[in-house]
C-alpha cells in the first residue's frame, strides 16, 4: 500500500474507503472451516494455558480502547470469559491488582503510545501476561509484549484512526472465536461467525456506496454547536467511538452516553438543537432503543438512527446491512466515520491534521 492519496483529496477518505480490502487482509489466511475456528499463533497461547485464563483485561487509548470496548464484549459473549477495557493511560496510577489467571491485551494503532507502553511494562513487571494488538509491525508495544496479532490494517496516515478501528475490532472477533472455540463455542456457533465475518468486506463495501446520502445529512446537522451520541451495549462504543471521531476533526462538541442513562441526567440536555445520534442494531434491545428515541422526540429532539431498517421515531436513518449481532458494531461504525469526515468537510475543517492533535502520542 502506498502513501499516495490515490485520487482522494485526504487520506482519511481513502483510508475509509479501504476499509473492504483491510478487512479483507485481516482475516485472510487465518480462518479454518474444518474445525470452524480461526489461527492466531502469535498469541503463543496453547489450549490449556487459553482454557486457564480467568479474565481478560483490555488496555489501549482514544480509538483503540474504543474498539477493545467491543473486543471485551466479543470476548465475553464468544468465549463466555468475563472481560472489560480501560484507558491505559488510567490503569497504572490506581496500582492495579495485577492476577496470572487474567490475560492482559494492550491495542495500540501506532504501537509507540506511550501510556500504553507504560502500561505493558508495568504489567510485566509484576508477572502479568501482556498480548499485542497492533498494527505497525516491530513498534514498541509489539516487541514489548508476550505475543498477540497484527491487525494488518495498512499504514494510517490521517491523525484519525478509522480503518484500524475497524480492523482491531475484526481481529478481537478473531481473538475471541479464537478462545471461544478452545473453550465453549459450539462448531455451529463457530461457523455462524466466520460466515458473519466473511461477509464483512462486501457489506462495508455497501456501506461506502451510500457516501452520497451520508453527505446530504451531514449538511443538515453541521450547524449543531453539539451532538448527542447513544447506543446500548454493544452499541455504546460504538456512540463514543462516533463522537470522539466527530470531535476530532468537526470540533463540534460531543457527547456519548448509554441510551439507557438518558433518565439519568442528559436528558435535560434535549432541545431541538442539540440533535442525537442513536445506534439501533435490530437486536434484542431494539425496543429499548425505540423508546429512547421516543422520549427524545417527546422532547422535540432531532434524531439520526443508524439500523438496520428505517425507524420511525427518527427524522432520518442510515440504513446498514444486517450481520450477526456481534458484528454488526462493525458496520455501524462506518457510516458514522463518513458523518464526521463530512461534516468536517462542510465546516472547511483540515482533516488529516486536526489541531492540537499528533497522530502517535509518544509522551505522557
Ligand atoms: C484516533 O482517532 C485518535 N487520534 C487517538 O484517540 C488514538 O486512537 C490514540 O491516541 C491511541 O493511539 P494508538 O492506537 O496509536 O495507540
Amino acid at each position: 500500500e502506498s502513501y499516495d492519496m490515490g485520487g482522494h483529496d485526504t487520506y482519511m477518505h481513502k483510508e475509509i474507503c479501504e476499509q473492504p480490502d483491510a478487512v479483507d487482509r485481516v482475516l485472510r489466511g487465518r480462518i479454518d472451516d474444518r474445525f470452524s475456528t480461526v489461527h492466531l499463533g502469535g498469541l503463543n497461547l496453547d489450549a490449556r494455558e487459553a482454557r486457564g485464563i480467568r479474565r481478560v483485561k483490555i488496555l489501549g487509548c482514544g480509538t483503540s480502547y474504543h474498539a477493545g470496548l467491543i473486543g471485551a464484549g466479543l470476548v465475553e459473549s464468544l468465549a463466555r470469559i468475563p472481560a472489560d477495557a480501560e484507558p491505559a493511560s488510567e490503569f497504572r496510577y490506581r496500582n492495579p491488582v495485577v492476577d496470572p489467571d487474567t490475560l492482559y491485551i494492550a491495542v495500540s494503532q501506532s504501537g509507540e503510545t506511550y501510556d500504553v507502553l507504560a502500561a505493558v511494562q508495568e504489567l510485566k513487571r509484576k508477572g502479568g501476561r501482556v498480548l499485542g494488538v497492533v498494527n505497525v509491525v516491530g513498534s514498541a508495544i509489539a516487541r514489548e509484549a508476550d505475543g498477540g496479532t497484527y491487525v494488518h490494517a495498512g499504514p494510517e496516515v490521517c491523525v484519525v484512526s478509522t480503518k484500524c478501528f475497524t480492523n482491531t475490532v475484526v481481529a478481537f472477533a478473531l481473538i475471541a472465536l479464537h478462545l471461544g472455540r478452545i473453550r465453549d463455542l459450539s462448531v455451529a456457533e463457530g461457523k455462524r461467525i466466520i460466515e458473519g465475518l466473511r461477509k464483512l468486506p462486501a457489506q462495508i463495501s455497501e456501506i461506502l456506496e451510500t457516501e452520497d446520502e451520508i453527505k446530504k445529512l451531514a449538511a443538515q446537522y453541521a450547524d449543531a454547536k453539539s451532538m448527542m451520541f447513544i447506543g446500548r451495549v454493544r452499541g455504546y462504543p460504538v456512540a463514543l467511538e462516533a463522537s470522539l471521531k466527530l470531535k476530532e476533526i468537526s470540533y463540534i462538541h460531543a457527547e456519548a452516553y448509554p441510551a439507557s442513562e438518558l433518565k439519568h441526567g442528559p436528558l435535560a440536555l434535549i432541545e431541538p438543537a442539540l440533535p442525537t445520534v442513536a445506534i439501533v442494531p435490530d437486536d434484542e434491545l431494539l425496543e429499548k432503543n425505540r423508546a429512547a428515541m421516543e422520549e427524545i422526540k417527546a422532547r422535540s429532539g432531532r434524531i439520526l438512527a443508524v439500523a438496520h431498517r428505517e425507524q420511525e421515531k427518527a427524522d432520518h436513518t442510515i440504513v446498514v446491512p444486517k450481520n450477526e449481532d456481534e458484528l454488526d458494531p462493525i458496520l455501524m461504525g462506518i457510516p458514522l466515520q463518513l458523518l464526521a469526515y463530512h461534516t468536517a468537510l462542510a465546516l472547511g475543517r483540515d482533516i488529516d491534521k486536526p489541531r492540537n492533535l499528533a497522530k502517535s502520542v509518544t509522551v505522557e
